[in-house]
């Protein structure tokens, strides 16, 4: 069986991508699944948050979509249980040139994780708060996206420009690709503001919004800190919880 291949992916960036794709990976590890965490942000923050780095990476991400490396060799295996990981550096910055000037342009991911997809029950992509190549690719690569976004204005006008480019790499490489979910992070239900944005999306996106939400939460703010998903960092409270019922929605939506 191929691995399922999501993006997470969405354009502005502090919207919690990064801290979605950590514990949403370590959760289905967790529950038996093979995963493999592909970190395509310049930043590297998936990579700091899951302990490992970024000064002690030696082959990243970078190098993988320009063909330098092989997919296999970039491979780190976490202290997660089946959580492993291809780690990004600020190298990875480049990557938006030289995959722009690569004669396929948005199919170097896909070509870059083929040999491995075998290997792992789920793929996950943690894109740049960008929607130039490397975020193109990523859902070029992709069975389906995962949107994280605040409930807030400008995130709902930000949800239309993300949809034009889900449309524009559906018709160049990707004829399949899906929005798997909207998930709602840094929830506040006490926010008049955060029932009016949720309100928009109900009608709009009423079956791809997940039911559950994550509330805004210090410990899930301070896991990245100590290298570690909240699953292991404060695996009783209450972002671990929604962590693990957003993975048992996921499962039923893949
Ligand atoms: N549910 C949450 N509650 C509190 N802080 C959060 C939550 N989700 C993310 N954060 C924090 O908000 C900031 C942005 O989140 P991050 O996942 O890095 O977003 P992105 O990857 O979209 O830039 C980080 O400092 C992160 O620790
Ligand atoms: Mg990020």
């Amino acid at each position: 069986m191929s691995a399922v291949c999501l993006a997470f992916a969405n354009q502005k960036g502090g919207v919690g991508k990064t801290t979605c794709v950590i514990n949403i990976a370590a959760e289905l590890g967790k529950r038996g699944k093979r995963v493999l965490l592909v970190d395509m942000d310049p930043q590297g923050n998936a990579t700091s948050g899951l302990g490992i780095a970024k000064k002690s990476v030696k082959i990243s991400s970078y190098q993988v979509l320009i063909g330098e490396a092989d997919a296999k060799s970039a491979i780190v295996v976490t202290e997660f249980k089946n959580l492993s990981l291809i780690p990004s550096t600020i190298s990875l910055v480049g990557a938006e040139f030289d995959l722009h000037t690569s004669e396929e342009r948005g199919r170097d991911v896909i070509k870059a994780l083929a040999p491995i997809k075998e290997d792992y029950d789920f793929i996950l992509i943690d894109c740049p708060p960008t929607l130039g190549m490397l975020t193109i690719n990523a859902l070029a690569a992709a069975d389906g996206v995962i949107i994280p976004m605040p409930c807030d204005f400008f995130s709902l006008e930000g949800l239309s420009q993300l949809n034009l480019t889900i449309k524009k790499v559906r018709s160049l490489y990707n004829p399949s690709l899906d929005i798997t979910g909207l998930l709602l992070t840094m929830y506040n239900k006490r926010l008049l503001l955060t029932a009016q944005v949720e309100g928009e999306l109900r009608k709009y996106y009423a079956d791809k919004l997940f039911n559950t939400t994550i509330s805004r939460s210090v410990k899930l703010a301070e896991a990245p800190g100590f290298g570690r998903p909240i699953a292991y960092f404060d695996p009783y409270g209450k972002g671990a919880l929604e962590y693990r019922e957003v993975v048992k929605e996921l499962l039923l939506r893949v």
